[in-house]
């Protein structure tokens, strides 16, 4: 299938794009570098690509069409897209309180011009079914806020505690109301914490600054960085500090081409939508169902890498204590198996990623 990535050059839509290649489908990649870097679209992942805003909807319809010029001269020329994924979003959760505004029209406003071009009339009209371009839409477990029993099934209140989920939030809300307006055939992924690198250290996490907690922890047991701050240890969790569901990027990235197979026959897949779901939208969480602390993944990286200093702070707004996914449904749905189970490994790849690729920052 031909397949429109939006954020393609960042760390979860760019693995993606290596699985869509590898199961043979074509992707196309739209980026406005502010995360993403341009050797990862041209140098690792040789992919058509596009340098913009997702905002701009002249510049989303031509490629949709396969009529913009950064397609000349590759299989997508002329060639319609097939499916969207989107991925383009600002997600620093912290920042998202100083900047509120910053997210909503960062995730909202522009996923809605990329939804009302992906149904609209002449789109539509150019498609052999006439119903709008299907998508798959990169939410979040933030959307949860701090769920009241764990783990977190996709039928779970949604209740997010900060502006970054709520913009997650809000773009579930309206592709639901579009599934059901214009059968805008739709699944919804809600990650846990992406984590690790791929295998061969092609393609690894690398935000500016980095604010994750595995990448911060390895870099300073490699003296990259002073220490590591644990943000709040009274938590009501087995050691007070927060535990959290880490889930391997090769992993989250086949996820997604696995949910690509709904969209070749929607209609028998509506069959194995749960009660609760809207028709047409799928929703699954992407997680392992395994739990672990800050402290839990220091003491690993202590082992593998070398001691980490770190000092205890205090707690960061819009912090669950605890996230950890149900993955019952993916697993039922769509067949999805991980690979990579085991933390010490996920970490050991993240590790490899940064020893190789990043020296001393923030
Ligand atoms: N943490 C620290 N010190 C750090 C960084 C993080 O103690 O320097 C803690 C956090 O407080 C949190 C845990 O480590 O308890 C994980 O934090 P991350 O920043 O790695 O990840 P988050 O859980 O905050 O955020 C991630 C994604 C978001 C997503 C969110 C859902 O980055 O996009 O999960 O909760 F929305």
């Amino acid at each position: 299938m031909k397949i429109l990535v939006t954020g393609g050059a960042g760390y979860i839509g760019s693995h993606t794009i290596r699985s869509l290649i590898r199961f043979g489908h074509e992707p196309v990649a739209i980026d406005n570098l502010k995360e993403g870097k341009i050797e990862v679209l041209k140098t690792k992942l040789k992919v058509p690509h596009i340098i913009s805003d997702i905002g701009n909807k002249e510049i989303l319809k031509e490629i949709i069409f396969g009529e913009h010029n950064s397609l000349r001269n590759t299989p997508n020329q002329g060639q319609m897209i097939d499916a969207v994924m989107h991925f383009a979003a600002d997600t620093n959760v912290k920042q998202s309180f100083k900047k509120p505004l910053k997210y909503y029209e960062n995730n909202v406003e522009n996923s809605i011009k990329l939804l009302d071009v992906l149904c609209s009339k002449d789109v539509r009209s150019s498609r052999k079914n006439n119903l709008p371009i299907p998508i798959i839409f990169s939410s979040s477990c933030a959307t949860y806020g701090s769920p009241n029993s764990i783990p977190v099934h996709e039928s779970f209140p949604q209740n997010p505690i900060s502006p970054y989920g709520k913009s997650k939030l809000m773009v579930e809300t309206i592709i639901k109301d579009l599934a059901k307006s214009h059968n805008l055939q739709s699944v919804i992924l809600r990650y846990f914490n992406a984590a690790g690198a791929s295998e061969d250290s092609l393609l690894g996490e690398d935000h500016s600054p980095e604010t994750h907690l595995i990448p911060r922890v390895i870099m300073a047991a490699l003296g990259q960085q002073k220490e590591i701050n644990i943000y709040g240890d009274n938590y009501p969790t087995p050691d007070g500090t927060c535990i959290r569901d880490y889930i391997h990027v090769e992993d989250l990235a086949n996820a997604h081409v696995l949910a690509l197979k709904l969209f070749s026959n929607f209609d028998k897949a509506n069959n194995y939508q749960d009660e609760n779901e809207e028709k047409n939208c799928f929703e699954f969480n992407v997680g392992l169902g395994k739990g672990i602390s800050v402290k839990e993944i220091i003491k690993i990286v202590d082992k593998m890498v070398g001691k980490v200093p770190y000092s205890i702070k205090n707690k960061r707004e819009g912090d669950p204590p605890v996230l950890i996914a149900s993955s019952e449904k993916i697993k039922r749905v769509l067949g999805w198996n991980p690979k990579y189970e085991n933390t010490d490994e996920i970490i050991y790849h993240a590790y490899k990623w940064i020893k190789k690729n990043c020296s001393k920052k923030n």
